[in-house]
């Protein structure tokens, strides 16, 4: 799967965010080193602070699966700036690998790539 695949599928999860607070609708697809593709969207909370982002979705739809090798991310949001990814979302992705490339896109497609390295160097760990 190239890229634009990988975003379309993000774009598409965008679709089924639940932001009635933001009214910000962020999509991401995750994809597994088998080819598996997760989707995840944001889901706000009323207790704002419940909420969770559509990376997070991801990783969470993945792990509980059984899939925890990551090989790409998309993340999408109808936004003017490219969508990246907040901290407590690389730091989730950085537990299973900082090797995966991150694709951040904004409206209309474009998109900017990255290793989740140069993200999230030095992230926490036990
Ligand atoms: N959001 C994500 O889903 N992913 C990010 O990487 C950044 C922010 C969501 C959280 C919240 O629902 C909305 O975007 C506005 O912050």
């Amino acid at each position: 799967m190239n890229d634009h695949e990988l975003l379309k599928i993000a774009f598409e999860a965008s679709k089924n965010a639940y932001a009635p607070y933001s009214r910000f609708a962020v999509g991401a697809a995750l994809e597994c080193m088998d080819g598996t593709v997760f989707t995840g969207c944001n889901v706000e909370n009323a207790a704002l602070g419940s909420s969770i982002c559509a990376e997070r979705t991801a990783v969470c739809k993945a792990v509980s699966e059984g899939q925890t090798r990551f090989r790409r991310i998309a993340i999408y949001a109808d936004s003017p700036n490219y969508c990246m990814p907040c901290g407590a979302c690389r730091q989730v992705l950085a537990e299973f690998s900082t090797d995966m490339e991150v694709l951040c896109a904004k409206s209309g497609g474009r998109y900017v790539s990255y290793r989740l390295e140069q993200l999230m160097p030095h992230q926490f760990k036990l």
